[in-house]
């Protein structure tokens, strides 16, 4: 039996358990996955917890990752450049943190055959969510990587965070931007848990461009008008949820799930 569990707040309503456990039936492992309410600044002992009952790795979702990030033994390159987890493995009696959310974000663009290498890419937000992908989207090598923010300092600090050979790399606020000619935009703020959208240019979109939304179900609505309405292709992040699952599942039990059929499921809901 393997004990693994998604911390955070809220946290009923995560879809880790189900894609978890789809994976775990394909590896034909006997696995505990549980959703655990943590709050902020509860999770040191939420782990310690969690470890003493036998749990192996857990996935961290808002507001968690950041402290994870600090709490945790060991970090991957993602986690040290982002300062975000998503996921902790259990490795003796240390927690080692990992972030999947990048790695999954570019499988996901690939499946939907979305390339940003040699592309003018703009990312919309500067949070958690936008740090956590930035690191793979850079490695790709897009010809240009933009972020842009309503804090114009935190846009500014997380793009110089970011280290990319041979890509032109700039955060700036959004009445700053002062670039143009994006071709994939990737909408990475909280917005739209709001009902709202970000204020973005049309004028600062390529012709063709294509957008990818972080955000999915309820959260997607907004963003998915504002594109709709101008004729802008966009798709939401069901699909990088679930391979950033796939990926967090490996790395709990070294088992590389089949995503095909849970894309497949997710979309039936
Ligand atoms: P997450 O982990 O989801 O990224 P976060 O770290 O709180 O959450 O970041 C939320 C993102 O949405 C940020 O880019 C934030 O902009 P600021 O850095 O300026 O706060 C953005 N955001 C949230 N509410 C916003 C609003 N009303 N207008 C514009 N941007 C907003």
């Amino acid at each position: 039996m393997i004990r693994l569990a998604v911390f955070g707040h809220p946290v009923a309503h995560s879809r880790s358990p189900a894609l978890h456990r789809a994976f775990a039936g394909q590896a034909s492992v006997d696995l505990d996955y549980r959703a655990i309410e943590c709050r902020a600044g509860a999770l040191a002992e939420a782990l310690a917890d969690f470890a003493a009952a036998g749990g192996r790795g857990c996935n961290l979702t808002v507001p968690l990752k950041e402290e994870g990030a600090r709490l945790a033994d060991r970090r991957s390159a993602a986690v040290s450049i982002s300062g975000a987890a998503n996921t902790l493995v259990r490795d003796g009696d240390a927690w080692t943190a990992d972030n999947t959310d990048g790695a999954g974000l570019v499988a996901d663009l690939d499946r939907l055959g979305i390339d940003v290498s040699g592309r003018r890419v703009l990312v919309v937000g500067a949070g958690g969510a936008a740090a956590g992908v930035l690191p793979a989207v850079a490695a790709r090598g897009p010809a240009a990587l933009h972020v842009v923010n309503r804090t114009a300092q935190r846009a500014e600090e997380l793009a110089a965070r970011i280290q990319a050979d041979d890509v032109a790399l700039r955060g700036s606020g959004f009445e700053g931007i002062g670039d143009s000619g994006f071709e994939v935009i990737l909408q990475a703020t909280s917005l739209g848990h709001d009902g709202k959208v970000p204020p973005l240019d049309p004028a600062w979109l390529a012709g063709g461009a294509v957008a990818y939304d972080l955000n999915y179900g309820d959260a997607h609505g907004p963003f998915a008008d504002w594109c709709a309405e101008r004729g802008v292709a966009c798709h939401d992040g069901i699909g990088m949820l679930v391979e950033q699952a796939a990926l967090a599942f490996e790395r709990f039990t070294g088992f590389r799930p089949e995503t095909g059929p849970v894309h497949e499921a997710m979309r039936r809901g």
